[in-house]
């Protein structure tokens, strides 16, 4: 099987529950490599490019203000790039569903997930779907040097912009 990349995140419920270390355990199963790892503070803008395919639903706003952290008080995700064969599938498997309450009660979000009073799941974590929506996802939080494999294809670009450096 060829390797693939899948973007996961550790949403801010995950993060409040202090599950992270319990959620990576589960994800070391899949035997797969993560070949990239930080702590994000999400913007509206960001939360909204990576839940595009949902602007018409009616739980749009909500999944942005869950996403940035407004429901946790917690406003930062944990996004992971695992990396190998079938990596989509292997980490969804372990996931479980992505309705809570119609996941296997042994996985992750069987275990830890639940649907608000407002109806938004918080199931604790995101996992892409498959291959092409792992490379949107992917290149939308990730820049090209954050991931220690190269992926995809890239090109230079000479930036002039001001940014913060350690003194
Ligand atoms: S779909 O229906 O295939 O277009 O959507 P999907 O790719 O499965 O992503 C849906 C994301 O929205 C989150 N969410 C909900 N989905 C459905 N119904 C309700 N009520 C709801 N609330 C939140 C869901 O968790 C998916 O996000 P991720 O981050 O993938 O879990």
């Amino acid at each position: 099987m060829e390797s693939q990349a899948t973007l996961i995140l550790i949403k801010p419920d995950g993060l409040k529950k202090s599950l992270t270390g319990n959620i990576l355990t589960r994800l070391s199963e899949t035997k797969l490599e993560i070949v990239a790892a930080k702590m994000v503070r999400v913007s509206r803008e960001l939360a909204a490019e990576h839940y595009q395919h949902l602007k018409d639903k009616p739980f749009f706003e909500d999944v942005l203000r869950y996403l940035m952290g407004e429901f946790h008080d917690r406003r930062k995700v944990m996004a992971l790039v695992y990396w190998g064969p079938g990596a989509c599938a292997k980490c969804r498997a372990l996931a479980g569903a992505t309705n809570p309450e119609e996941a296997d009660s042994v996985s992750i979000r069987g275990s830890y997930g639940r649907i608000t009073t407002r109806g938004v799941y918080e199931n604790v974590i995101h996992v892409s779907a498959h291959a092409e929506d792992a490379e949107r996802e992917i290149k939308l939080w990730f820049e090209p040097d954050e991931v220690i494999v190269d992926l995809y294809p890239t090109k230079n670009v000479v930036e002039s912009r001001e940014k913060r450096a350690w003194l």
